[in-house]
């Protein structure tokens, strides 16, 4: 005979071993790493004196920035004479993931570029850039990369894959640069996800939010064909800029893509 108080134990024990198995389900669909990207340490912009008055702007930023850093945009800016600063967070990566990233991303920029006045690094959720002009507002051409599975398509699948991620890219654009219903601003950051032949195929594209939606989409535009060797028929690739980026995988990167499916 089993008495309701076991019956219902061996019910909770259920429930929570699902629960555990979701949790540890979604944290391997979420595939939520940070991975260091790339950076750049801008060499003919020289390097500041410790003491100086440049390290002292520096440092009160850095930590302005790591209040900032936690807000639900995911994005902080200033923008001085002789100084500038910018970290944009990936759009679903706001709030604690911000600052996570951010934190990582100073730390990541000291040691990879100590004393460099002008320093940029990207990591998968975030971007940190310090900068000795007033370097935003406007498309940054200089500080782009781009990033590719090694593998293609088949060759035969070809023609129709280039047709539907070239679509596909086109789509997001205009996702993230026109005003949407009831909101002041273009998102600067859309998700979305389509199906080639019996597979997912994930995309994303994002502009810092220093830059209005038309730079945002010439920037996206422009990347698209400067890094159209790297992009072209591969099994997932991105170019990531000081403005903008791109990315489309056959898995899912993104938290929302995630919950959609
Ligand atoms: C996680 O991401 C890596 C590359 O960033 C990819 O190779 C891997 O397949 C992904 N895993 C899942 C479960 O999506
Ligand atoms: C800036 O911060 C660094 C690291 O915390 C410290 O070593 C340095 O003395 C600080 N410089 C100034 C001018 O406050
Ligand atoms: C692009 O958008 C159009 C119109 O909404 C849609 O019919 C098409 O399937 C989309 N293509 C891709 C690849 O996302």
């Amino acid at each position: 005979m089993y008495s309701s108080s076991s019956v219902s134990k061996f019910v909770i024990l259920i429930h929570v071993f699902a629960m555990q198995l979701l949790l540890i389900n979604s944290e391997l669909l979420l595939n939520t790493t940070n991975a260091y990207l790339n950076h750049k340490c801008v060499v003919s912009k020289g390097k500041y004196k410790p003491g100086s008055a440049y390290e002292k702007q520096l440092n009160l930023t850095i930590k302005n920035f790591y209040s900032d850093s936690g807000n639900k945009e995911g994005f902080t800016l200033l923008g001085g004479d002789g100084f500038s600063a910018i970290l944009q967070c990936r759009g679903d990566s706001y709030g604690p993931k911000c600052r996570d990233c951010y934190a990582t991303a100073v730390a990541g920029l000291s040691r990879r570029c100590p004393l460099y006045k002008a320093r940029i690094i990207w990591y998968d959720q975030c971007l940190v850039s310090f900068d000795t002009a007033y370097s935003t507002g406007q498309i940054d051409y200089d500080n782009i990369f781009c990033m590719s599975n090694a593998k293609k398509v088949g060759e035969r699948d070809r023609p129709a894959f280039i047709s539907t991620t070239n679509n596909f890219m086109d789509n997001l654009t205009i996702l993230a640069t026109r005003v949407h219903n009831n909101q002041e601003f273009a998102p600067l950051y859309a998700v979305g996800k389509t199906r080639f032949k019996g597979d997912m195929l994930y995309g994303m594209v994002q502009c810092t939010k220093d830059i209005p939606d038309k730079a945002c989409e010439e920037c996206l535009v422009f990347n698209s064909i400067h890094f159209q060797e790297c992009l072209t028929a591969k099994r997932g690739a991105r170019f990531m800029g000081r403005s903008c980026t791109y990315r489309f995988e056959f898995y899912p990167f993104i938290a929302k893509q995630i919950q959609n499916i």
